[in-house]
């Protein structure tokens, strides 16, 4: 075969020597439009597990790189006047030159031709080529010239940064962290070669213009950043080698991913490669993996379906099929990295103390869980944790685990995090807690939560979802919760939470098993509705709310106002106000269902009013020592309704009002909804509204793993969890995952005890099979 690749960085040396080895006969050129020792940037780091993949493709290249690299285990961090270091990080670093130089001798040994200082226009100029390689970077051409085809996207991200290196030598991936009178810059720093370290500084767009760097020269920007680190730098000089580049050399961070990845020009088919096709925010290092991975896979597929041309199209298809996945796998990790590094000035450096914010650096890319970090770095990890132990008010601080630590809120202290989140049983009857849910709670407070919350229950009979649902609008109602409650307290260390709520416009309805299901009108016995506006949950079908008046307005209140005094009666440690899931407080808040035009109508501080002035008299009705807790949707999911950044603006009235914590759901607003699922998925609302709005917060949806509320606790995402799902499969859930992490000090009923060594030991057991069949495998 005929091959040219367009661009000599990493991706398109490293498959010419690949294919070169793989059938010398191949006749492979790379065109390069710089000088053999001319490059951007200083050093690249990627992680062993590349290396290990590289040397099993060419053990000659994975060699000489391994003689030049340099590796490193730790990452410091220098912050607020502290340094912090944690190790088992496991990281190579190599000058980007060097790189190049070792790809293009073993091109130059294998029989590459290589061409230097030539531009190439397009992959047209190679009609003879029966593939042309588009490994052009994240400017190419050649993906510009097809964009029809390629259907390129590419955002723009608000950071400037500035790639420097510097003689200083570090001895670990270090970052340094430095506020100034407009806000925070950051450096990442990496030592690639015996005496020179890279050197980035990134900063939001909005501190960089205050600083007048965008007027800035590169001599300008470089004193900017020797005065800004100079603490940090002590004398050594920064250095830049893009003199080529005109202007200040503070770019940003472009996104690149591509629908289509090849195409045939009508002579040759060509293909992406590298930058040219995807990119990865250096937060993670990862661009040069991704090429150098790129190379392996479309050599990979030539070798397993044939190197000849006529194999081209199985083999490009093939290769995008594959190695779209593992991009998008990894562009997801280093999207959620490169957003910290955006949002730390404003969420958590000066939120967060030195020890919290090194965990949540190092758990940015949400790749890295609790007992990952526990791998990497022991030691550390239970140093972090009996720090953690002491925030939480533990005596004598000995690494428990985040989730198990204690929380305080007003008079009450939960003995862990973990809170079993509202679950609707409908299986009331006239509103009626019965036997049902005290087996059905009960069995939850036993198994090892912190909190168990009850079922939306409702203020009056037509604020019920469904005929099930429980209620609080009379004494009977409240002596069978005060039973409840009672059994609660006397066999259990658990606390028992009320979250009451109207359902407003989704209100008589179905229970999920009966007639047409969940949402669907009954089919009779249909009580009157009310919301903010006279919008149907359900476009067909649904039936139309009354708007409400003032009159119904002072109604609902006094309904929420007796059953908080209700709950107070029988005994609740805690109140939950349901703002959330298009029920009646959320639908006066989401503009998608508040249409109105009066004071209740309009801005969101309009929208608000309402919720507020229940939350206000629910709050003067619920005794002052007991917590209150407010459910909302943080995110409609829906063009045109609320979105995190008012998710804030709400969290910080609701605090304004006295709230203690905010429990941060989202959706189920509209049926128009399009949520993005994924594990622990509402979690970064509950991290941005605790750390914009200041309010504690509950994190929920997804979280079903004790490493997940470990790393959600630990890292200051949220300062409770809910977990709903989990605990219906198990009531023990808490119990399980305990043993599951082998943590065993977690409270046993003490008519359980006897099960609690056996299932440890299980684990153990279960494990040491699993490890011997890997093993053996
Ligand atoms: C600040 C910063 C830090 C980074 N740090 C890391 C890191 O630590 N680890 C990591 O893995 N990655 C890092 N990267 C990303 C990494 O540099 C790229 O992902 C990687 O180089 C991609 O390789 P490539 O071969 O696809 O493209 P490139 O390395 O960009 O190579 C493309 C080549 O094509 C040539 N070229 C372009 N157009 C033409 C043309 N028309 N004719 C001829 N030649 C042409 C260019 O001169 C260039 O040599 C970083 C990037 C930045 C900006
Ligand atoms: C059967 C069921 C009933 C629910 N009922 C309520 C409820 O009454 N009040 C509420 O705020 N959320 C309710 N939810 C939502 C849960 O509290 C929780 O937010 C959601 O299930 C996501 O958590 P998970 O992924 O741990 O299940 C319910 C969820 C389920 C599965």
């Amino acid at each position: 075969m005929k091959i040219v690749c367009i661009g000599g960085g990493p991706a398109g040396l490293y498959f010419a020597l690949l294919m070169k080895q793989l059938s010398p006969a191949h006749d492979i050129t790379v065109v390069e439009r710089n000088r053999p020792y001319d490059t951007f940037g200083w050093g690249v780091v990627f992680s062993d597990a590349t290396m290990d993949n590289m040397r099993a493709w060419d053990r000659e290249t994975a060699d000489a790189i391994e003689v030049a690299f340099n590796h490193w285990d730790d990452i410091e961090l220098h912050f607020k006047g502290r340094t912090i270091r944690s190790g088992g990080h496991g990281f190579v670093g190599i000058g980007r030159k060097k790189l190049l130089n070792i790809l293009q001798a073993r091109c130059e040994q294998l029989g590459v031709k290589l061409v230097f200082e030539t531009e190439a226009d397009s992959d047209a100029d190679y009609p003879d080529a029966d593939l042309v390689i588009a490994s052009d970077g994240i400017n190419s051409r050649i993906r510009q010239q097809h964009a029809a085809v390629f259907k390129p996207d590419i955002v723009t991200r608000p950071n400037r940064f500035i790639w420097l290196g510097t003689k200083k030598i570090y001895d670990a991936f270090t970052f340094l962290f430095e506020k100034t009178e407009h806000g925070w810059f950051q450096a990442h720093i990496y030592k690639f070669d015996d005496t020179t370290s890279t050197f980035i500084v990134e900063c939001p767009e909005h501190v960089w213009k205050a600083h007048g760097l965008d007027a800035a020269d590169q001599d300008q920007s470089i004193a900017f950043c020797e005065k800004l680190f100079a603490g940090n730098l002590r004398g050594e000089q920064l250095m830049t080698n893009a003199r080529h580049l005109r202007g200040s050399a503070w770019l940003n961070f472009q996104r690149v991913t591509c629908e289509q990845w090849s195409l045939y020009n009508g002579r040759s088919h060509v293909v992406l490669m590298g930058d040219a096709v995807h990119t990865a925010h250096f937060a993670i290092g990862s661009g040069t993996k991704l090429a150098l991975e790129d190379a392996i896979e479309l050599t990979r597929q030539f070798k397993e379906l044939g190197h000849t041309v006529d194999r081209i199209p199985q083999v490009l298809a093939r290769y995008q099929q594959l190695r779209a996945v593992d991009v998008i796998r990894l562009q997801n990790a280093a999207w959620n990295a490169m957003e910290w590094f955006e949002v730390c000035g404003e969420r958590y450096c000066d939120q967060l103390e030195p020890e919290q914010f090194m965990y949540s650096m190092l758990t940015r890319s949400q790749r890295i869980s609790h007992e990952n970090l526990r791998l990497r770095d022991k030691g550390w990890l239970e140093g972090f944790e009996r720090w953690f132990d002491a925030r939480s008010g533990l005596s004598a601080p000995h690494a428990v685990p985040p989730m198990f630590t204690p929380y305080t809120v007003r008079s009450v202290t939960l003995k862990n995090r973990v809170v079993v989140s509202p679950m609707a049983q409908y299986s009331c009857v006239d509103g009626m807690p019965a036997d049902y849910h005290l087996v059905h709670l009960g069995a939850r407070a036993m198994g090892g939560a912190g909190m168990v919350v009850a079922e939306m229950t409702c203020p009056s009979p037509d604020a019920r979802i469904t005929p099930g649902c429980p209620g609080l609008w009379n004494d009977a109602q409240a002596a069978g919760w005060k039973r409840i409650v009672d059994f609660v307290h006397r066999e259990t260390d658990a606390m028992i939470a009320m979250q009451v709520g109207h359902a407003g416009a989704k209100g008589s309805t179905n229970a999920p098993w009966q007639g047409a299901g969940a949402d669907q009108p009954l089919q009779s016995g249909n009580w009157p509705l009310i919301a903010a506006s006279p919008v149907p949950y359900l476009d067909q079908g649904g039936a139309v709310p009354k708007a409400m008046d003032a009159t119904d307005m002072a109604r609902v209140t006094a309904d929420f106002v007796r059953a908080t005094r209700l709950a107070a009666d029988a005994g609740f440690d805690w109140l939950e106000l349901h703002c959330a899931h298009g029920y009646l407080l959320s639908s006066f808040i989401s503009p998608l269902t508040n249409r109105r035009t009066d004071a209740y109508g309009g801005s969101l501080t309009n929208r608000l009013r309402y919720p507020l002035e229940v939350f206000a008299a629910v709050r003067a009705a619920w005794p002052g020592h007991l917590p209150m807790s407010v459910r909302i949707s943080a995110h409609d999911w829906v063009d045109g309704g609320i979105t995190p950044a008012d998710a804030v603006q709400i969290a910080r009235a609701f605090k304004a009002a006295g709230a203690d914590l905010i429990d941060c759901s989202s959706g189920q607003v509209s049926a128009e909804q399009k949520p993005t699922y994924g594990r622990m998925y509402q979690t970064p609302f509950a991290d941005r509204i605790r750390n914009e709005a200041g309010i504690a917060t509950i994190a929920v949806g997804a979280i079903s793993e004790a490493d997940h509320v470990n790393s959600i606790i630990a890292a200051g995402r949220a300062d409770l969890c809910a977990v709903a799902r989990p605990h219906l499969a198990n009531p023990a859930w808490m119990l399980t995952e305990a043993a599951k992490i082998g943590y065993t000090a977690a409270p046993w009923p003490k008519q359980y005890l006897t099960a609690k060594s056996q299932l440890e030991s299980n684990i153990v057991r279960e494990r040491a099979a699993l490890t011997a069949a890997k093993v053996s495998a």
